[in-house]
């Protein structure tokens, strides 16, 4: 097996992307990671496509740089729809591996073939998300639903000292974008899968389980994620074979914002110290 040591690169347009590193991280324990939140330029979802594609690209040419990663992780739907398809014309022998709302694994779970899926605003008006919506049309019904606002707040409510505002302001979205959606259950004319088609939501998956009920479904992409990034590196030859050697840390975690939110994150939700955090300039 190949000892390639340089780090794997991950990145989104704050915290959500810490969702898919959980998931790399179980998969591939062997390497190390460099995460970058952009959070000077978030959040995506309400911004232009060109503006993500234009950031996404600074971001994988900031990583290639100043961190010599061997593969890219792009842990942001918003930032895939706009961008994933320039990035693998500009990177050709670079592995990317990119995210997207996962209706495939959906239809494979529904009963009732009724299928809720929420993303960004940026996600679900791409082109991209047209003609994956329209490669499974036919074989069950989905409502969609962009969640203005949510990201947002879910990247507040993990700030050092969250207001309860922050965590009101969740649930109150929440309960909007689902009712707006329909009857959630398991019996016929319900929707009994929900796709989570934004990183970030993945970490208020038990609000929606509160507040949708035991038999609704919820579907993210962090571990197939994870498995596809494992197949592409052991294809080119690019795993690392032993835990890694040396000072370098397994795990850094860069931010262009504020750096006390992202040390609450990586504390909360994957239990780094803040040692693990930097902060980058916001143009890099
Ligand atoms: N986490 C991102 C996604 O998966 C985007 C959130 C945002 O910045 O709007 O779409």
């Amino acid at each position: 097996m190949t000892s390639d040591q340089r780090p794997i690169g991950v990145f989104d347009s704050g915290i959500g992307g810490l969702s898919v590193l959980r998931a790399l991280q179980q998969e591939l324990p062997n390497e190390r990671f460099v995460y970058l939140a952009d959070n000077a330029h978030a959040p995506y979802g309400e911004k232009s496509e060109d503006f993500v594609s234009q950031r996404t690209h600074a971001i994988a040419q900031f990583l290639q740089t100043q961190h010599q990663i061997k593969a890219l992780v792009v842990a942001c739907n918003t930032a895939t729809a706009a961008a994933i398809q320039g990035l693998r014309a500009a990177y050709p022998t670079l592995p990317l591996v990119g995210v997207e709302p996962a209706l495939k694994p959906a239809l494979a779970l529904s009963t009732t073939r009724r299928i809720g899926v929420i993303a960004t605003r940026g996600t679900v008006g791409s082109e991209k998300f047209s003609r994956l919506l329209a490669s499974v049309q036919d074989e069950a019904t989905f409502v969609v639903q962009a969640c203005n606002g949510l990201a947002l707040a879910i990247e507040q409510s993990t700030l050092p000292d969250p207001s309860h505002a922050a965590q009101a302001q969740i649930t109150h979205l929440l309960q909007n974008y689902t009712q707006a959606m329909g009857r959630f259950g398991s019996a016929s004319g319900d929707i009994d899968t929900l796709v989570l088609g934004c990183t970030h939501y993945v970490f208020v998956e038990n609000d929606l389980r509160t507040l949708l009920g035991p038999n609704v479904q919820l579907v993210s992409t962090g571990a197939p994620v994870a498995r596809q990034t494992y197949r592409l590196l052991a294809a080119a030859g690019l795993l690392n074979a032993a835990q890694p050697k040396g000072a370098a840390p397994t795990i850094r975690l860069l931010t262009t914002g504020d750096l006390k939110g992202l040390q609450a994150a990586a504390q909360r939700w994957l239990s780094l110290p803040e040692e693990a955090c930097e902060a980058v300039p916001a143009s890099l």
